[in-house]
């Protein structure tokens, strides 16, 4: 009994530093999402995920979470984040795939796997509801501003306060700030939540902004230039500069459709890149996705003007720290499950399907 206890112990304190949003955020933006889903998406979501999750993106977004510290899934656990290795506090910004994400190993390469895999009909059922499972989750992690931030752990070594209660920055981000909105304005229910983040996409105050959010254009530079230079299968796109949701998820499939079947295509992009940008390179690491670094760059700015803007000892639940932060919340997580609604859409109807 004792082991037990300690053992359950260590697996409590090995899962703090690294928890997402909390439950809370990820049925949110799985939610969200549900809504969105164009008729072929939703029929795979509704089949791969079943009775199980009650078909539904909501209830299976935090699954991810919920296995990262157990036997057989480790591995999963850098997924979540991407360390920005930048200064938010100087006021300087930044996410940069090979800086940050060097050893292939992060949300961005995450997204981009499990893009290919949750479309690969070789695999099998329960491969690619785990891929589903995974981006459902992952593209809600992405938009959580201290997911892509290496100060501090993300947060996490920054002791805080909220509601009178001690916690850490990141902890006060992935549930703090949000259970305490949802539980005063929301009547303490995920789902109303979710239904006014979804009456403000369809015709309230986010109705003018969500066709923004789907462009992948605002920071495509540092994406454009390794289309530029690198391999990128079969149909690389000349017009660079612009590249689109669409753009995106199609560049990605049509490159996995090429390889040959059974063959791992990381392994293979790594080849190819290896013999072209020579063996130093990082190559394994680079995604042919713009999208995904846009998002993360993205929430990595809120460091530079909202996450780390409070005073030492404010209670960020109780003061104008908290009345600044709920909207960046509510904008993320609502701009994140537009977003998974429409890569699915993508994958498996060819097309955002979304205004
Ligand atoms: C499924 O839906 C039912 C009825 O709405 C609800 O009580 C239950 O908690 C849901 N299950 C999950 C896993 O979300
Ligand atoms: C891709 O997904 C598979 C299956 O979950 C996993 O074993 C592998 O580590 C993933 N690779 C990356 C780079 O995420
Ligand atoms: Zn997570």
């Amino acid at each position: 009994m004792l082991s037990v206890i300690t053992t359950l112990s260590v697996v409590a304190l090995a899962a703090r530093p690294a928890a997402a949003w909390g439950a809370l955020g990820h049925e949110a933006v799985g939610y969200v999402a549900q809504e969105f889903l164009a008729p072929e998406a939703l029929a795979f979501v509704q089949s791969s995920l079943g009775s199980t999750y009650n078909e539904s993106l909501g209830a299976a977004a935090t699954w991810a979470d919920s296995i990262k510290y157990t036997k057989g899934y480790t591995w999963s656990s850098p997924l979540h984040f991407v360390d920005a290795e930048d200064s938010p506090l100087s006021g300087s910004c930044s996410v940069s795939e090979t800086r940050d994400c060097g050893d292939g190993d992060c949300i961005l390469t995450a997204i981009a796997n499990y893009t290919t895999r949750v479309a690969q009909t070789s695999l099998s059922k329960a491969q690619r509801q785990e891929a589903l499972k995974f981006l459902d989750h992952f593209l809600g992690d992405i938009g959580q501003p201290l997911h892509v931030e290496a100060y501090e752990v993300g947060g996490n070594d920054i002791d805080a306060t909220c509601s009178g209660k001690s916690t850490n920055l990141h902890s006060a981000w992935d549930t703090g700030i949000l259970s305490k909105n949802i539980d005063d304005n929301y009547a303490n229910d995920v789902q109303t939540y979710a239904s006014s983040l979804i009456s403000k996409i369809k015709s309230g105050s986010y109705k003018s902004l969500a066709s923004g959010w789907l462009a992948c254009t605002s920071t495509t530079k540092p994406a454009a230039k390794r289309f530029l230079h690198l391999d990128l299968g079969p149909s690389p796109n000349a017009d660079l500069g612009s590249a689109s949701l669409e753009d995106d998820v199609t560049r990605l499939l049509a490159r996995a459709a090429s390889l040959d079947a059974g063959f791992d295509e990381w392994d293979a992009e790594a080849d190819s890149l290896v013999g072209l940008v020579g063996a130093k390179a990082p190559a394994a690491t680079i995604t042919p996705l713009a999208c995904p670094l846009v998002w993360a760059k993205e929430s990595n700015a809120y460091g530079c003007s909202v996450v780390f803007s409070y005073t030492s000892g404010e209670d960020l639940c109780t003061s104008s720290y908290y009345t600044k932060a709920v909207p960046v919340i509510d904008l993320q997580i609502a701009k994140q499950g537009y977003r998974l609604a429409a890569w699915l859409n993508v994958i498996f109807d060819g097309d955002a399907n979304l205004p």
